[in-house]
């Protein structure tokens, strides 16, 4: 979503927050600003389109040594320069900026407006800089300004506001949008994600929902909503900048595809006892029998995390024989679910902050669920929430569509599975097949990548298609579904997901030479029942490009894997398509890293 960066000390504000903000891009990018305090008045540029074009707006001499910045995705109001943030109070003392949605932001508009407020943009977020702006002149704290402001407003919030008559402090405040404050030595930070502070400082302290902090270049206090000092633990983030770099990849996209025969094998460090032939999950916080005790697993997460998670309910069946299911946790949260006092509820959220994957989490505790968590990013909001859970330790993935940590959650689930199955029925030997099996990933992996050459020539020949469909039966389905979220991610063409078995129910009459098919035919016990649904692709003229373990005469077009165990053989399907999407969408020109409508992390609902 939008990234927001924040710097007090005795520097010059701007350039750490223009690189504080190139880092968050990936959040939001359709329009930037920032706002510096100097001889107590606001400064602040603000311009449709990417950080660049605000670097470039903001002059050499740009002096104040506090000041906000933000990158915007437009939830209300066009991207526009007037929309961009931060945004100011009539006086022009007070900048806001702001992620996350105010839902009762007309009716608060209409209440200023009829005081005689003038607004500059259409955005839901300037109200916060009037309402902050009157309260400022009543009390002399911007602190207890804030508190007021805030009693006002209904929906989700990550705001930072400077005030141009107090230039040594900076408020900030969360409600569902993420706010870290960084740690420096005499200087402070803050921002929406550690990836902009990184460069600066590994001392971190996460924001509560409901939670405000005062920060000053000595020193920050933080309090609850009622204005009670709250106490905090600074944490070292175990990631640096270094993290954060392309490695002299053209694209993050293509460097994070590349990094996962390492990245797997980070998931899976520690992790196998070869003894009992068991996974090590020390994080689950939970004894043998209560690991015993579920009789159902009930898995969430959106987008890409939601696939991954079908993957792992299909694991799960099969290694545990518990029943287990996935779903969006959008859906989930909406539709008041039973929540069973034997189910393990999963949920999967690479940044940690979705919006909708967390309210469900809450939603969970409020019921007396019991939630695990696989999330890639220590401290983040859905791994405090949650009861226990498996780090995936992938590395901060910057890319706006997800690939490695999609491919270290399949690991995460793969290793739960085992540990699920192994205080349950799951054989010894049936345990070492597995844990010899995760264990061939990274070289089996290594060995795909070498395929892109390949993958290269077949994305040019398929990109030109207006639309395709992706198959997949049981194990393949979830293959299928992240393979075509992929390609309409990244390439915007139209990209539709099957079971198989599916096919002829309907979309059979979608078939035809235009809409080419990519089928996931792992060699599984399903393998003959795959290759009859390719004959009848055939028989309709359309043609078929076929990812599994063996070619086909059946196909136009092979890409052939090596094989793991059936069980595990899913995680290694997902890489050539993803490697495919990259491939169409830079032949079709896309912004690969940041393509259009989306956000990295949707910390709104
Ligand atoms: C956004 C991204 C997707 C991602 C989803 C879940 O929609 O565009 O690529 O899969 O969020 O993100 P999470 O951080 O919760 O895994």
């Amino acid at each position: 979503m939008c990234g927001i960066v924040a710097y007090v000390g005795p520097k010059d504000a701007a350039p750490i927050l223009l690189e504080g903000l190139q880092r968050l891009e990936y959040r939001g990018y359709d329009s930037a600003g920032l706002a510096v305090v100097n001889s107590r008045s606001l400064k602040t540029r603000k311009v449709k389109g990417r950080v660049a074009d605000l670097a470039a707006a903001v002059p050499a001499k740009f002096k104040g040594g506090i000041g906000i910045g933000h990158t915007r995705w437009a939830t209300h109001g066009a991207p526009s320069d007037v929309n961009a943030h931060p945004h100011l109070d009539q006086e022009q003392r007070i900048a806001v900026v702001h992620n996350g949605i105010i839902e009762n932001a007309d009716e608060l508009r209409r209440r200023l407006e009829g005081d005689g407020v003038k607004f500059e943009s259409e955005t839901d977020s300037e109200v916060l800089s009037h309402l902050i702006g009157r309260m400022v002149k009543e009390t002399d704290s911007l602190r207890e300004a804030v508190l007021r402001a805030l009693k006002s407003v209904v929906g989700t919030y990550g705001i930072a506001v400077v005030d141009a008559q107090r230039p040594g402090e900076i408020v900030v405040a969360r409600n569902g949008s993420p706010i870290v404050l960084g740690l420096g030595e005499k200087e402070m930070f803050a921002a929406s994600d550690v990836a902009a502070l990184i460069r600066y400082t590994r001392q971190v302290v996460h924001l509560e929902d409901g939670e405000l902090a005062v920060i000053k270049a000595d020193g920050f206090n933080t309090f609850t909503s009622d204005a009670r000092e709250t106490a905090k633990e600074p944490f070292t983030v175990d990631w640096d900048a270094g993290h954060y770099d392309n490695g002299g990849y053209e694209h993050y996209l293509l460097k994070e595809i590349s990094e996962q025969p390492d990245t797997v094998a980070r998931t899976l460090r520690g992790r196998i006892d070869d003894r009992f032939h068991i996974a090590h999950l020390g994080g689950l916080n939970m004894d043998a029998r209560e690991t015993r005790s579920f009789r159902r697993v009930k898995i969430i997460g959106c987008g890409s995390a939601y696939y991954s998670g079908q993957i792992g309910a299909q694991l799960i069946e099969e290694l545990a024989r518990i029943p287990a299911d996935a779903e969006p946790a959008s859906e989930f949260r909406y539709r008041s679910p039973v929540v069973e006092p034997d189910t393990l509820y999963v949920a999967i959220s690479q940044s940690g902050e979705t919006y909708d994957t967390l309210a469900a989490v809450q939603e969970l505790k409020r019921k007396g669920g019991r939630v695990l968590g696989i999330v890639n990013t220590v401290g983040s909001a859905i791994a405090r929430e949650t009861d226990g859970g498996i780090y995936l330790h992938a590395g901060p993935e910057v890319s706006v569509a997800s690939t490695k940590a999609f491919t270290s959650t399949a690991v995460a689930f793969a290793l739960l599975a085992l540990h699920l199955g192994r205080v349950r029925d799951l054989s010894p030997a049936d345990g070492r097949r597995i844990c010899d099996g995760l264990r061939r990933l990274p070289e089996q992996i290594k060995e795909i990548l070498t395929l892109e050459d390949q993958i290269r020539e077949l994305a040019k020949k398929y990109a030109d298609a207006p639309g395709m469909m992706f198959v997949g039966r049981v194990r393949g389905y979830p293959v299928a579904r992240e393979g075509a979220q992929k390609l309409k991610e990244i390439s915007y063409v139209h990209a539709e997901a099957y079971p198989a078995s599916e096919l002829k129910h309907g979309p059979l009459a979608l078939i035809s030479p235009e809409l080419p098919t990519v089928a996931v035919v792992p060699d599984d016990e399903l393998l003959d029942k795959n290759l009859t649904t390719l004959g009848e692709i055939r028989a309709r003229h359309g043609r078929i490009l076929m990812v599994g373990h063996r070619t086909s005469e059946a196909a136009d077009d092979c890409i052939v894997v090596p094989r793991n165990e059936v069980e595990l053989d899913p995680i290694l399907l997902t890489i050539p398509l993803q490697l495919f999407a990259y491939h169409a969408a830079v032949a079709l020109g896309r912004d690969v890293d940041r393509p259009r409508n989306l956000a990295k992390s949707v910390t709104v609902e």
